[in-house]
């Protein structure tokens, strides 16, 4: 169980799971973008696949989170700061949803057919609409960069805790006990 002390096991190892996939998968995409060399057939067809598999990830995810709960926030932390923390979480999870539905939603839009590494071809729920594959071809691009900018800043949150504020928030998520961690409750 999660408790004051932090995140469930599988919490984290989810966490840390997806962060590297995730932060792979937004240089996959800008990389297979801008290249017209033979690479992009095997990129897109990882980024696609990984992608199905953040959104399975995401949804168990959810369900863990629901299931677990989270460890509260340092009593001495500012409210608009516990606030914004919130609020970040919120996004970064809406973002883990949406991204991937974007990318399968402007492929169905565009009537080409989703198949992922194996073979498996994801049937189509959107029929085909140019005006909603440019749509949500744009949010996809534009939304893949907000969501980079949100890793960005929520990376620098947690740099904050654990160098400068140093209280046991980052301990809470790490994939191993720290050394010295003090409860975020202390
Ligand atoms: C794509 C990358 C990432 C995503 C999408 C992500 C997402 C999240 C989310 C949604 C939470 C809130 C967990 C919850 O309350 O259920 C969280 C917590 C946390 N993450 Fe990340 N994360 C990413 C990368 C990172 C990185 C690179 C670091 C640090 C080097 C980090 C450090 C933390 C810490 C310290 C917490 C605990 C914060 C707290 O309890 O308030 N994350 N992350
Ligand atoms: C967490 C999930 C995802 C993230 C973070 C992500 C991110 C990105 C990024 C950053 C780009 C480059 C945009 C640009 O610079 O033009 C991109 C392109 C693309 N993504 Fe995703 N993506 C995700 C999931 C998916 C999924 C599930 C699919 C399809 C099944 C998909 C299909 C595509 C396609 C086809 C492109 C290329 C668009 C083009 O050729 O202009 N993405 N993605």
């Amino acid at each position: 169980m999660s408790d004051s002390r932090g995140f469930a096991p599988i919490q984290r190892l989810l966490h840390w799971l997806m962060a590297a996939c995730i932060i792979a998968m937004l240089f996959i995409g800008v990389g297979m973008v801008s290249t017209v060399a033979p690479t992009y057939l095997p990129l897109i067809l990882i980024h696609k696949t990984l992608g199905v598999i953040l959104l399975v990830l995401v949804v168990i995810r959810l369900a863990l989170r629901r299931h677990y709960g989270a460890p509260p926030l340092p009593a001495d932390l500012p409210r608009t700061i516990k606030l914004g923390a919130r609020l970040s979480h919120l996004l970064l999870y809406g973002f883990m949803i949406i991204m991937p539905l974007l990318g399968l939603g402007m492929l169905w839009a565009a009537a080409y057919p989703v198949v992922l590494y194996g073979g498996i071809q994801i049937p189509a729920l959107l029929p085909q609409s140019d005006r909603v594959h440019t749509l949500l071809w744009n949010a996809h691009v534009y939304l893949g960069f907000a969501f980079f900018a949100l890793v960005l800043l929520h990376l620098a949150a947690a740099l904050f805790h654990a160098l400068v504020r140093r209280d046991g928030v980052f301990g809470t998520i790490a994939l191993f006990p720290l050394k010295n961690r003090t409860t975020p409750a202390e």
